[in-house]
């Protein structure tokens, strides 16, 4: 076991010989959007993600199918499966099978096996000090989906956000990879806010960030000043309370984008000083027009957030 439970990483990474480990994984939560085709887009691209956010390739793939089928019928249930077999075919990956239960809420997702060299994993620990901090798409998940459930979404934001829920986190993972990163995750609940804390955690470092230059899609601050906040981004914040550091006045508004809990979110990266702007430039090759230097590490820290 190379990746296991001890220190739980975005999946599980298993050995198989000198040059070859698996990677397992599995995902699925009820629709976050109206568009059934859209929602089984986004469930798969965040499920295939915990292998890009390990470093590795998926192979196969298996729908995990929990729908209340006299209730809606099955051409939505068709719809769903189209969305995510579209985006495991996109990955390179193969769809060969899966299993349906009857539940009265809709659910979605996928179990993933993919490979990786084990030389080439990317953990979430081991970021050193000079650090970037690149993430990969905007932020605004959390909080635009909550605005879609109270019907008051703007459609630009809510269009712009699909987006990038259902950009596959492959172009970013080759970038990665080509710029030598070794610490690696994906955003997801836990917030932009909270994924850093787990890349620094028992490192000795801290991490500075740099509020202003965080992605987030268009529309997402104001509707956080309107109080369109999801209860995880109050949650995400209170675990963190004791590990930020505020070295300017930050408002609260921005507090809430910064730990708004994302759904299929993109990279966060550690790349070496000298790499960043080669990061950069590539990222945008593969069109994640987001892209963006967040922060740095720092040395001689306690595992704290500085924010400015
Ligand atoms: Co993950
Ligand atoms: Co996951
Ligand atoms: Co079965």
């Amino acid at each position: 076991m190379l990746v296991g439970t001890e220190f739980p990483d975005d999946a599980a990474v298993y050995r198989i010989s000198e040059n070859l480990a698996l990677i397992q994984t599995v995902d699925f939560f009820p629709p976050v959007v109206d568009d059934p085709y859209h929602y089984g887009e986004i469930a798969a691209v965040n499920a295939l993600s915990d292998v890009y956010a390990m470093g590795g390739r998926p192979l196969t793939a298996m729908n995990i199918v929990c729908f209340p089928c006299r209730k809606l019928g099955t051409d939505i249930l068709v719809e769903i499966l189209k969305g995510g077999a579209r985006k495991v075919a996109e990955a390179g990956a193969l769809l060969v099978g899966g299993h349906t239960i009857n539940d009265d809420e809709p659910k979605y997702g996928l179990a993933v096996t993919g490979v990786v060299s084990p030389g080439e994993i990317f953990t979430k620990g081991g970021v050193e000090p000079g650090d970037q901090l690149i993430l990969t798409k905007p932020l605004g998940a959390g909080i635009i989906t909550t605005a879609l459930k109270g019907g008051i979404a703007p459609a630009h934001s809510l269009e712009e956000m699909i987006h990038w829920m259902a950009t596959l986190n492959k172009g970013a993972a080759e970038v990665a990879r080509k710029v030598g990163v070794k610490t690696c995750t994906d955003i997801t609940g836990f917030g932009l806010l909270g994924h850093i804390e787990e890349m620094i955690r028992d490192s000795g470092v801290d991490a500075v960030i740099n509020v202003h230059s965080v992605p987030k899609v268009e529309g997402t601050l104001a509707l956080a000043e309107a109080g369109v906040v999801p209860g995880g981004a109050k949650v995400n914040r209170d675990f963190l309370c004791d590990k930020l550091v505020f070295a300017a006045e930050i408002d609260e508004v921005m507090m809430d984008v910064l730990c708004d809990p994302q759904t299929s979110g993109g990279l966060l990266m550690a790349v070496k000083k000298e790499k960043a702007q080669e990061a950069l430039r590539l990222l945008k090759i593969k069109r994640l027009s987001y892209a963006a230097v967040v922060g740095e590490i720092t040395p001689g820290g306690k595992g704290q957030i500085v924010l400015k």
